[in-house]
């Protein structure tokens, strides 16, 4: 693949500091773990969308961390965290996140963590909505997280949220605009004939919240701004995937913010022009959680076998609600999507590993749709529940990969599925995991950086 031509922006050798990784798919493509592995190759990781809806689990000396709004560069002693203003952050969920990473012996401090102060804020009352409008939709429901996550984008773009740069007012007022807001909300839950909260009694745990967090917020726009100028180097950590984007993904069983590529620039306030690398994270095979179509779902003893027992930390299971994914075979049509949509410079593939011991092994590369042949997927719901994969069966191998570590080691059948997905979508693959652990990576050629070398 062509790459563009490099522009000098006086910020000496490290032009285009940049790397944005996002997921390909339907979220729960490994990133965290990915994310983790290229941090120590960064000074800054931030994330620029969604909330606790997330659940990036890295593991680590058989210490596993369940991170859902603290980037996974949080791991890392020398790279700093930053949480953008794409996110919606619940204040107390987050306290408590940093308490839980603190006792597994993380250093959290507002040097090693900075909050954007132009988050929103998640309250009970977009929580209570969340599982009102879910009632309410009932089988046709998104099948949402129930964290509050889509009311607090509504209010935001709604011109009603409350940001997390409340918190550095007055606490009188910053109480005042929580209970104000809080009860707007109760309105749409009273209308609905819904229990309603109590806004006092619930703004009180945020403060106390808020008496924590307000060291660690600042602008983080300008914070990144002075970083890339004096040459750091960033890598953005993408959480959900393209195809749960409020407008590329196949709304409206999507979530309400902008986990492309495009979601890391407004989400974290940086140019395009200092972006480097867009990488795309997709697992070796499909899974989905929540509702909406997806054209190569399975049942029975194949699904079984990639969701896994719910035993394993890496089994397909929500890391933030438990709910049992849905599974099925790699489609290409959405990948190849995904890598349009974002601009991917390069694609990796997770959990090859669950792929071992599967006789026949299939690849969507396209759909029929009412008689015609789709290459990408088409826009409505409809249509896409009426897609029929056209598969491409490929032999499958027995060995035990979890040991590989060069591509050379990969038995030949995992090199040709590796090669054909990198093909059919026109992106190379350099990289695949064979476990969860950090150093479970298969390399194809040179170690990876994230953007301008050391
Ligand atoms: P919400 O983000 O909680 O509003 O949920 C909207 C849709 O996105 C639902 O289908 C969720 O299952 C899905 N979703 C949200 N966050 C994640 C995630 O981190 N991984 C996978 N699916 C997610």
């Amino acid at each position: 693949m062509g790459r563009p031509p490099r522009r000098n922006l006086r910020m000496g050798q490290r032009d285009m500091p940049i790397t944005i990784l996002i997921g390909a798919q339907w979220g729960d493509e490994g990133k965290g773990r990915v994310v983790d592995w290229l941090a120590a190759s960064a000074d800054i990781v931030a994330r620029y969308a969604g909330g606790d809806n997330a659940g990036h689990t890295v593991a680590l000396d058989g210490q596993v961390y369940k991170l859902h709004l603290i980037p996974s560069g949080i791991l890392h002693s020398d790279v700093v965290s930053i949480m953008g203003n794409g996110m919606v952050v619940n204040p107390v969920n987050l306290v408590r996140e940093i308490d839980v990473l603190r006792k597994l012996g993380l250093r959290i401090s507002p040097e090693r963590l900075v909050i954007s102060s132009r988050a929103h804020i998640i309250t009970p009352a977009h929580i209570a909505l969340d599982e009102a409008k879910e009632m309410a939709l009932g089988a046709a429901k998104i099948g949402t997280t129930l964290r509050g996550i889509g009311p607090a984008y509504l209010d935001k773009t709604g011109r009603a949220g409350i940001r997390t740069g409340d918190m550095l007012l007055d606490v009188e007022e910053f109480a005042e605009r929580l209970v104000a807001s809080m009860e707007a909300t109760n309105e749409d839950l009273r209308s609905q004939g819904l229990q309603t909260l109590d806004a006092r009694a619930a703004a009180q745990s945020y403060l106390d919240a808020a008496d924590i967090l307000r060291p660690y917020i600042r602008d983080v726009s300008i914070y990144l701004y002075e970083a890339l100028k004096a040459g750091k180097r960033v890598l953005c950590e993408g959480a959900q995937g393209t195809l749960l984007d409020i407008d590329h993904g196949s709304y409206p069983f999507v979530t309400s913010s902008s986990p492309t590529a495009g979601g890391a620039l407004t989400g974290l306030g940086v140019g395009p022009l200092f972006v480097e690398r867009v990488l795309g994270v997709a697992k070796a095979f499909s899974t989905r959680v929540g509702g909406g179509p997806m054209p190569t779902e399975l049942d029975g003893d194949i699904a079984e076998r990639l969701r896994g027992s719910g035993a394993n930390f890496w089994d397909e299971f929500g890391t933030t609600t438990g709910r049992p994914r849905r599974c099925g075979w790699l489609d290409v049509v959405m990948l190849r999507y995904a890598v349009g949509v974002n601009g991917l410079s390069e694609l990796m593939l997770t959990k090859m590993d669950i792929l071992s011991g599967l006789d026949e092994l299939k690849l969507a590369t396209a759909y029929m749709i009412d008689g015609e042949r789709f290459e990408y997927p088409p826009v409505t719901n409809e249509q896409l529940e009426r897609a029929i994969p056209i598969y491409e069966s490929m032999p499958g191998w027995s060995e035990d990969i979890s040991n590989c570590r060069e591509f050379g080691d990969l038995p030949k059948a995992a090199r040709h599925y590796i090669e054909r997905v990198a093909q059919l979508c026109d992106a190379p693959i350099e990289m695949v995991s064979v476990g969860p652990e950090r150093d479970q990576i298969v390399m194809k050629t040179t170690r990876p950086r994230v953007a301008a070398p050391r």
